[in-house]
């Protein structure tokens, strides 16, 4: 097992890394501090891993809930059966909620814990590979509105993330390479050499060499740490996490929320960022097409539907968590692992990028 660990001074926590995690229970148990635990799963993750995690926490009261499965069930609505079943089962201030699944339900979860009677206690239990190397670490959490993708939610640590490497083994092919979308990501912003490793490795990622998923996992989570760690609230780096995600959350958004994977969608919109930075002059086309290859070797879209309109992808684009004081805000590439914040990117070049769809 690997440990990494997010500093966040008294409310840092450890990330555990590993196989046959999910049957370790002392894992689990120094992080539940009350009587009483609930599991929140879904209902295609509850018949596969609920049954493992329940048999750590048989010295508690435990109940659990299982929702509906589908980024389109990322609602109010559905966060309201959370809290239906934890006031059904008499969950108190001292209950600790534990998420266990994709980054849909680590969302709901970590927002159900951090607004249930004004929060309580939580654990990520992440089982696809998006969750493990992004979602289920940094604290955040929310639902969907019809209007903009994760657009309610709160800034919410938790206790503890277990990440259980053979839970990958029951994910879908198409649910893998999404997951890959965000590992590359790291790479383009802030990590070339970790690039180098994903092109000569990524065949043996997408066989689920396990070596290699673990490697890249630990290194997903090792830069997620580091930037949670440096702007927990993201009023700077953290913000580059975000590379595509502005393109790529409108295509969510506008496409129907599920249709296009959070995976995909950001992998054809970190190429819309670069084609953005070539014409700011930062990139060549030679890196463009370095970054459109990685996301090929991942079986992952390198072009935005065509359906989306660049007037739809304005209208997104506008509600964006980073526009501030009505300016949108970018992340480009400065260049090939280097990622920056920009608002004074040419807006005729804006237009071209999606004019080009
Ligand atoms: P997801 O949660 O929808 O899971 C994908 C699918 O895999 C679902 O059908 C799920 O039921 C299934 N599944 C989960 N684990 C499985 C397993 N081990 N075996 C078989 N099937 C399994 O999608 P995701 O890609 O995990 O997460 C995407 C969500 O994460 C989006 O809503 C996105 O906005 C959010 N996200 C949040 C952050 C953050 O920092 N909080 C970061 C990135 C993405
Ligand atoms: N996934 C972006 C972030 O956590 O900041």
């Amino acid at each position: 097992m690997q440990t990494l660990t997010v500093e966040l001074g008294d409310r840092s926590y450890p990330i555990y890394i590993g196989t046959g995690l999910l049957k370790r229970p002392e894992l689990f148990t120094p992080f539940i501090h009350g009587n009483s635990t609930i599991v929140v799963s879904n209902e295609t993750v509850a018949p596969l891993y609920l049954k493992t995690v329940q048999e750590n926490l048989t010295a508690y009261k435990n109940s659990d809930v299982a929702l509906p499965d589908g980024e389109n069930f990322k609602t109010l609505e559905v966060l309201n059966q959370i809290f239906t079943g934890m006031l059904e089962n008499h969950c108190d201030r001292r209950t600790t909620l534990l998420a266990l699944g994709g980054g849909v339900v680590g969302d709901m979860g970590g927002f159900a814990a951090a607004s249930y009677q004004r929060g309580i206690n939580f654990i990520q239990v992440p089982t696809t590979l998006l969750s493990m190397v992004d979602s289920s670490v940094g604290g955040k959490t929310g639902v969907n509105h019809a209007m903009g993708k994760n657009m309610i939610g709160a800034f919410y640590q938790p206790q503890c993330v277990i990440i259980d490497t053979e839970t990958l083994s029951t994910l879908s092919d198409r649910e893998l390479s999404a997951g890959l979308a965000e590992v590359i990501k790291y790479g383009l912003i802030r990590d070339p050499e970790f690039l180098v490793w994903l092109q000569e490795n990524m065949t043996k990622l997408m066989a689920r060499d396990p070596e290699a998923l673990a490697y890249a996992i630990y290194q997903s989570c090792q830069h997620k740490a580091d930037l949670v760690a440096a702007d927990e609230r993201e009023t700077g780096q953290r913000a580059l996490l975000n590379l595509g995600h502005t393109f790529g959350h409108a295509i969510e958004t506008e496409m129907g929320y599920g249709n296009w994977l959070h995976g995909e969608a950001v992998a054809a919109g970190t190429v819309m960022a670069a084609e953005l930075s070539q014409k700011m002059g930062w990139l060549s086309e030679a890196d463009v097409e370095l970054v459109k290859s990685l996301f090929v070797l991942a079986k992952l879209p390198v072009e935005p539907p065509a359906e989306v309109s660049p007037q739809a992808f304005m209208k997104h684009m506008k509600r964006d968590k980073k526009v501030q004081d009505g300016v949108m805000n970018l992340i480009l590439l400065r260049k090939i692992g280097e990622a920056v914040t920009s608002n004074d990117y040419d807006p005729q070049a804006l237009d071209a990028v999606l004019e080009r769809v």
